[in-house]
């Protein structure tokens, strides 16, 4: 007897049987080519022998050879699933393999904590309503000193000692890496035509160095710009007090040094109280046991820069101020040396 010459039902309960015995992948394609291939599965013979049926019965062994084809496939999909379920359970007792942990996390950076300081002290301007500008960092000697009261042989452009581009015009170097954010005073108020003016201009600083725990010879400033009618000193210290305490909460404290810086008149430098000796180690690398850590120089703005920039000085006033950001992140963390930030360290970085 032939295949073809077995009835369908019968055929169906055989292939049922042996599909109940395959018990992995290569039984289950054993299974499948015997029954369903399509050369010679024994389904697609049974499928080919409704032509040698007797024609009064064609139509019904078809049917029945057709339905048996679509519940065997059905019970081999079945079959499939149910054998990878339980290759994965097996995986999941074998000690090899628990599937059931959690998976590898993600390394998912995060900003650099200069650049969070940062930020935060923007932030915290633009909530007085201080606005946000931009200048170049490459600038022009003219800007960086000249229009900040420095001309050539003026002794306060030692306080900057300068990396200068080498390029020379008519045979002078005149371009530069800033050595502060200053500069932008003069370049706001010549696009400004009128006061008010309420800025901050954020950005980084380069100067010659010799680095030390609280010197780097890349830095990050805010300079700080307001010019108004009747602008005062008061005015500023307001601005810096609730700048400290929105940065530090109430109980840090600030200490305001006279101080000189050739664009303002008169000038200040504020400073913090140093967190890691609290004033009282004269050791101490950070304060230099001075007990106090300077963040920013600020002053009332020259009355000459006011008049270049063509307002009128008798009206109007103004004030402004340099802050290091390096410095309040310093503060901030506790950390004693400045120089970690740009060392790269991911060990140091990843803390914050
Ligand atoms: N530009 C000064 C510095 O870099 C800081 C400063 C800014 C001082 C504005 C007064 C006013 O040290």
């Amino acid at each position: 007897m032939t295949a073809s010459a077995a009835s369908p039902d019968a055929l169906r309960e055989e292939a049922l049987a042996a599909l109940s015995e395959a018990t992995d992948e290569p039984a289950l394609e054993r299974w499948r080519a015997g029954w369903l291939g399509r050369q010679d599965g024994r389904v697609t013979l049974l499928l080919r022998a409704v032509r040698e049926q007797p024609p009064e019965q064609r139509a019904a062994f078809g049917q029945a050879a057709n339905a048996v084809k679509q519940t065997l496939e059905a019970a081999l999909a079945e079959r499939q699933e149910s054998l990878k379920q339980a290759a994965l359970k097996a995986l999941s007792t074998t000690a090899a393999l628990d599937v059931t942990l959690p998976g590898r996390p993600q390394a998912i950076g995060r900003l650099h904590p200069v650049t969070q300081t940062l930020r935060d002290c923007i932030k915290a301007f633009q909530e007085m309503g201080f606005r946000v500008a931009e200048g170049p960092e490459v600038e022009w000697s003219a800007y960086n000193f000249d229009a900040m009261r420095s001309p050539e042989d003026h002794p306060a452009r030692d306080m900057w000692d300068t990396i200068w581009v080498d390029t020379l015009l008519n045979g002078e170097r005149k371009m530069l890496l800033r050595t502060h954010t200053s500069p932008n005073q003069a370049r706001v108020m010549e696009r400004t035509p009128e006061p008010p003016v309420r800025v901050i201009v954020p950005g980084k600083c380069y100067r010659q160095e010799a680095t030390d725990a609280t010197h780097e010879w890349m830095l990050t400033q805010i300079e700080g710009l307001a010019v108004d009618e009747g602008v005062r000193m008061s005015d500023l210290k307001g601005v810096l007090y609730e700048f400290a305490r929105k940065m530090f909460g109430q109980d840090r404290k600030v200490i305001f040094h006279h101080s000189y810086f050739p664009f303002v008149e008169p000038g200040v430098e504020m400073a913090m109280d140093c967190f890691i000796c609290r004033g009282s180690g004269a050791e101490c690398r950070t304060c230099h046991g001075t007990g106090w850590i300077e963040i920013l120089g600020a002053g009332m703005v020259h009355p000459e820069i006011i008049e270049n920039a063509g307002y009128d000085s008798s009206k109007v006033t103004g004030f402004a101020f340099g802050l290091g950001v390096e410095r309040v992140a310093l503060l901030r963390w506790g950390i004693e040396d400045i120089r970690h930030f740009y060392a790269n360290d991911l060990r140091f970085l990843g803390q914050f």
